[in-house]
């Protein structure tokens, strides 16, 4: 790979926000596994950092760690995709540290002010309460600034450089994103009309709009590392472009069963969101596909099969595809249909699905994404995989593989024992997660998360490390 890392900022910007991105994902877990110990011992902290508070943090967390990989990997593909500087590169670099303080100083309100009085000042300045995407209005401004500075870079250099098909997905794909973030922004005192417009925010984002997302970064990198044909790689991406909308939108429905929207939900619902993993097995085709193509292809040419230019990267990429499938499609297909919903809604099931799917679809591209910009800063032709790059990846992989298991087995306690037997009643409520089934499995949960974290410290240590090892070809 051309060491074109220097020559461009825009390529510079995104190892910024790689780096912002990576240190919050440590700070998720750290709050997760906090969340997990008050699980297991409720007075853990009790009253300095409360289990609502803890996940709060661990949530947004998550959410803002992303959005900044996403960014990242965005202003890292244009100089590629474009073939020309970023445009209005200096006011995305200036955006990105108004971004990155009113983060820090939305989390330093989570982590001391904690709660407000029930009026506007909290929403304005403590937090509007509204889950994964809890920060205040001011902030929820300086986002949707910032969001549109990104934009704009994205748009006008998409004009003026070349126009790849990944790069006019991205257009699209982006300016929806941010759209979508304005239908969480005002408040309303009824709660279903509250909840309704809420879910634009957080399923259109993440089985709509996250997920295109997820389709260009795929055919980006499968072109980067494997010189997969862009033509193979692009027609792939724009069905599963209308595959996504075509049932991520009306899917939505899956969501509108129980809080007070009309019945007709239940069947729209019901269907769409039954076909919602198909687009899923369709990017794992994909992926698997064009390895296998490329491959075959070299063979023919008599070439050295599988140089792959990016063995970790790699590796987070294939990881990807199956993991979205298995977290976002088969976990989501389990309790999408309203007649099983009805006895899973809001049970550890559900956290072993949002578990499984957050890090399958998203967690794993965008570690993929950090490895392809250590390798484009230092200068790297061919990466291979380390002993901790290996390690990082089985560990955290497996802790949350483990997690999932652990919550799917609680969340079978709480339908059996909660709902089936006990009818959703309050003692019900007590008994199920009291059992040992249940104790046993938030205990289980936790050393998984540990096992998770540990992970992440290898990954970072590789990530850091990386660009001072020689066993990879320059
Ligand atoms: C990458 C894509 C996806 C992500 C990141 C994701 C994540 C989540 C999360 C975090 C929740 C919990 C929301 C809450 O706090 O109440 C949730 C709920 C749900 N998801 Fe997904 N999901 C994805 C895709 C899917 C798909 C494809 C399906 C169906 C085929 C699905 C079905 C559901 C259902 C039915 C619920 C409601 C659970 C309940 O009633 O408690 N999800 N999802
Ligand atoms: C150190 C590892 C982790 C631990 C110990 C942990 C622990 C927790 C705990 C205790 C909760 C609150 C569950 C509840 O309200 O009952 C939670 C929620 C959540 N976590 Fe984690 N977590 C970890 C890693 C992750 C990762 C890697 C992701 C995704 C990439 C993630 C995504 C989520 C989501 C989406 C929720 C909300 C689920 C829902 O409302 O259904 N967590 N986590
Ligand atoms: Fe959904």
């Amino acid at each position: 790979m051309a060491n074109n890392y220097l020559k461009s900022e825009s390529k510079q910007l995104a190892t910024w926000y790689f780096t912002f991105a990576a240190i919050i994902f440590g700070a998720q877990l750290v709050f997760g596994l906090v969340a997990a110990i008050q699980f297991v011992m409720p007075s853990f902290l009790y009253q300095i950092l409360d289990f609502s508070i803890a996940r709060i943090l661990h949530i947004n967390a998550l959410v803002v760690w992303m959005v900044f990989a996403m960014f990242g990997s965005v202003y890292w593909l244009l100089p590629d995709e474009t073939e020309i500087e970023t445009v209005g590169i200096k006011v995305g670099k200036l955006l990105f540290w108004v971004f990155a303080a009113a983060i820090v100083v939305v989390v330093l309100v989570f982590l001391f002010i904690q709660v407000g009085p029930a009026d506007q000042t909290t929403i304005w300045f403590i937090t509007e309460g509204r889950e994964y995407i809890e920060a205040p209005r001011w902030a929820d401004i300086g986002i949707v600034i910032v969001a549109l500075g990104f934009v704009a870079n994205l748009f006008l250099t998409g004009i003026k450089g070349k126009q790849t098909g990944i790069v006019t997905v991205l257009m699209a794909d982006m300016i929806a994103f941010a759209g979508l973030y304005l239908a969480g922004m005002f408040f309303t005192d009824n709660i279903s009309v509250d909840q309704y417009w809420w879910w634009w925010v957080i399923h259109l984002w993440v089985e709509a709009t996250w997920e295109v997302f997820v389709g260009a970064i795929a055919a980006y990198g499968l072109i980067k590392m494997l010189g997969a044909h862009r033509q193979v790689v692009e027609m792939w991406l724009w069905i599963e472009v209308s595959m996504l909308f075509g049932s991520g939108i009306l899917g939505m429905g899956h969501h509108y069963f129980w809080i007070g929207t009309p019945e007709y939900w239940w069947e729209i619902g019901a269907l769409f969101s039954a076909l919602e993993p198909l687009p899923l097995v369709a990017m794992f085709v994909h992926v698997l596909y064009d390895w296998g193509k490329t491959q075959g292809a070299q063979e023919a040419h008599g070439d050295k099969v599988s140089v792959i230019k990016n063995k970790p990267a790699f590796t987070w990429f294939v990881l990807n595809a199956f993991g979205n499938f298995l977290g976002a499609g088969v976990w989501g297909f389990f309790h999408t249909l309203p007649q099983i919903n009805l006895y899973t809604h809001g049970t550890q099931f559900t956290a072993a699905h949002g578990h499984l799917a957050f890090f399958g679809a998203y967690a794993t591209i965008l570690i993929g994404m950090f490895y392809l910009a250590v390798q484009g800063k230092n200068g790297i032709k061919v990466m291979k995989s380390t002993k901790l790059s290996i390690w990082s990846t089985a560990m955290i992989t497996g802790g949350v593989m483990g997690m999932t298991v652990a919550l799917t087995i609680a969340g079978y306690v709480q339908v059996i024992v909660e709902r089936a037997q006990m009818g959703a009643t309050w003692s019900g409520y007590f008994d199920s997660q009291s059992g040992v089934w249940f104790t046993q499995a938030m205990d289980w949960r936790l050393l998984m998360g540990v096992i998770t974290f540990l992970g992440f410290i290898l990954l970072a240590t590789d990530l850091l490390r990386t660009g001072k090892s020689a066993i990879h070809e320059r």
